[in-house]
Formats: C-alpha cells, structure tokens, sequence
C-alpha cells in the first residue's frame, strides 16, 4: 500500500517490476535483491537463442556477453571501458587477483579486517601456503575497526589490502579513499570488495583510484546469483599476468595454441574458462533498471528509510548494530531485539523478508522499491512476536 506522502516518492513506481514485492514485505536485498519481471524474458530469450542458433550462438551473442555485462556493470562505478571482467563470484575474484601477484618475496603482507566476509577470509587464510603473511586486524564492537587501526597495519612488506566497502554485518562504510591513500603511499595494493556497496551506495573507481573492486550483481544490483565483477585499473590491467587463466584470456582463443598463454588486454585478460551465460542473461535486466533509477536517487531514499528503521528501533529500546550516521552507514539496518534470532524467524513466517546474523541480529534493508509502510509494518510485525514470546514465558 503506498502512503499520500509517498506519492512523492516517483521510485516507488518500479515497484510493479518486481513481483515479489505483491506478496511479501521484501526488506532483503542485501542478500538476494528482488528478482525484476524481465527477467521471465531474458531466460525465455536465451533458452530460444540455444535452440535456434544452437553452437551459433557463441559467435552471434554469447562470447562478448561477459564484456557487454561488464561494461554495464563499470558504467555504475565509473569505470573506464574494458576494465570490468565477469567471473562467478567474489571468492573467484580475490582468486583471479591473488594469481597476479608472487607471495614468496619479501612484500608478502595481506591486511585486512576481521569483518571481511568470512568467504574473502577463508580465501586469503589458505593463501598463507603460498606464502601469503596474513594480518587481521579485529573489531573491537563488532560494528566497524577504526580506520586508524587499519591504516597503521598496513606497512612497507604489505602487498595487498583485500576490505569491503561497506560491511555485511554492520553495514558501516570504511574509509576506502584513506585506505587506499596509505596502501598507495607505502606501495601496497587494495582489492575493494563493492558487493554491499554498489548498487546502493555510491562508488567512483577512479576518484577512489582503486586498484581492483570486486563484487557480485545478486544483492543492490537485482541481478540474480552467478554474477560477480572484477576492476582492474586499467594501466595495471595492461601488465598483470594472474596465473589463474584460461583460453578466454588468449590473444587467440581459437587457434588452440599449445605451451604457455599469451595475453590479451582486458577484460578477457582476467577471464579465464567459458562464462556463465544464463546468469550473465539474468542479470541485464536488474542492471538496466539500476542504471535507469540512478545511484544517486537510491541512496537519498536508502539514508531517510534506514534512518526511520534506527528511529523505530530506539523507540523499543533495541539494539541498533548499524553507524547512526547517514553518512557512515550503507543499505543496511542491524537490530539486536531480545530472541532476535527467534524473532527473525517468525517474521518469515509472516512472508516479512529479512535475514539474521550472529553479533548483527536482524538485518533489515530497505530498496528503492520499498514503501515507508512495509518498515512499520516489519517493526509492528516484531513487537507482537515479542508480546507473544513473553506471553508464552519466553
Ligand atoms: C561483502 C561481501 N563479499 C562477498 C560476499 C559473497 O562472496 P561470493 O560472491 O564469493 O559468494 C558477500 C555476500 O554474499 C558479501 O556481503
């Protein structure tokens, strides 16, 4: 239902694109973004074009279909063309980066937070075989690290600083342009990590002069899972030789050349084996809306709804996990209520989408497709769940 003092509220119309919003109160997206209508077509569309065109289909649509969706990725980063290659997720991004570099010299420090997402974590931990001297630096309220902790931990052996952006759990947006100052200055490399970010948050690459971003397209972007996005700045982009590679990443794929690969240029370069062309499909039509709506317009409507849900939360006295600060704080609301994990329960029985986590609690995340009455209807939803608990004595 949307609201008279919504009717200002022009993003709202989108919301018939997403069809999930009908039956459920979808506050979710920072773990799968609601899935938009066009794309029944997309994957009726390449389900044709594989029986039609069968094999033809490489040569007419699908070969460039990971530069074309990376391009359209870039373009909402800035990115310059060529830059953004697809790869099926973020693990395999920080794979794909991790192969650029030789971990047996004396520049072998990898430093970052313990709010990671533990899966880059489990990545870079396992890079200690390779040689790969991992430092973590610990949060000490579970919310953010103090960029000045981070920064004074990176050092002249340091080779790269893999950080999120903006935190899964707490939703609070690192200093990137400070952290990557200091990595810069002491010749260290940094591999932003835009998933909670991008699509949601503004990010600019070049003005952050980033040195790689990765992310994937399942979450802000509305683009389904299968997709992630690799940036490589684009004068080392021309240099770097990952390791982990693949006949996509030749000069000339279809000469089938035996011995050692010779590079192409970006993007192929980062590639590796055949893309994944169904979600590559899936994803364009989230894109195309995303791009269409505008970061900008997201992120103004996002700051006012997560700034209502900490409103709403304090007015129950709950914990708020998320940075009170507009300007500090991404997508994301997390509310610790008591029986928190109990009460997210409950609220996906009653068809409200929302996600827990431990030391966050509730995450709740608002998109410019939702509507100011879903936010109280989610935060009513959760005091009758509580009444009722304490009701049965619990
Ligand atoms: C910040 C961040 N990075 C990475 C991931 C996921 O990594 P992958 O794409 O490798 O599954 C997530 C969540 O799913 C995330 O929130």
């Amino acid at each position: 239902m949307i609201r008279e003092t919504e009717i200002d509220d022009e993003l709202l119309r989108y919301r018939s694109e997403f069809p999930i919003l009908e039956g459920t109160t979808y506050l979710i997206s920072n773990s799968l973004g609601a899935m938009p209508r066009g794309v029944y077509g997309a994957m009726k569309a390449y389900a044709d074009t594989w029986a039609t065109r069968g094999v033809r289909a490489w040569e007419e649509r699908w070969w460039m279909l990971a530069a074309e969706v990376g391009a359209e990725i870039g373009a909402l980063m800035n990115a310059t063309e060529g830059a953004v290659s697809a790869h099926p997720n973020v693990t395999t991004c920080q794979a794909v980066v991790a192969s650029c570099f030789d971990f047996s010299a004396k520049r072998n420090k990898v430093v970052y937070t313990d709010l990671n997402f533990p899966s880059v974590m489990y990545f870079w931990e396992a890079q200690r075989a390779h040689g790969a001297r991992v430092h973590m630096v610990p949060t000490e309220n579970g919310v953010a690290v103090p960029t000045e902790r981070l920064l004074d931990a990176i050092d002249e052996t340091t080779l790269l600083v893999p950080v999120s952006h903006v935190i899964f759990r707490s939703s609070h947006i690192q200093d990137a342009k400070a952290i990557i100052e200091k990595a810069h200055r002491v010749g260290a490399y940094v591999v932003l990590d835009t998933f909670q970010s991008l699509g949601n948050v503004p990010v600019d690459v070049q003005a952050l002069n980033v040195d790689f971003a990765c992310g994937g397209v399942l979450k802000w972007l509305c683009g389904g899972p299968g997709v992630g996005y690799l940036y490589v700045r684009p004068d080392l982009g021309k240099n770097l030789e990952p390791k982990f590679t693949g006949w996509f990443a030749h000069q000339n794929p279809f000469r089938f050349e035996i011995g050692p690969i010779r590079y192409t240029d970006p993007p192929f370069r980062f590639m590796n084996g055949t893309t994944s062309i169904p979600a590559l499909e899936a994803a364009r039509p989230g894109l195309k809306i995303i791009a269409e709506v505008g970061i900008q317009r997201i992120r103004e409507k996002s700051k006012k709804q997560t700034a209502r849900l900490i409103e709403l939360a304090d007015q129950h006295g709950w914990m708020v996990n998320s940075p009170r600060d507009p300007e500090q704080r991404g997508g994301t609301v997390s509310i610790d209520m008591p029986n928190s994990q109990e009460v997210c329960r409950e609220l996906l029985k009653r068809e409200i989408l929302v996600d827990w986590r431990p030391k966050a609690g509730v995450r709740m995340s608002p998109h410019f497709y939702n509507t100011d009455r879903e936010l109280e209807v989610a935060i009513g939803a959760v005091e009758e769940i509580l009444e009722d608990l304490v009701t049965a004595g619990r």
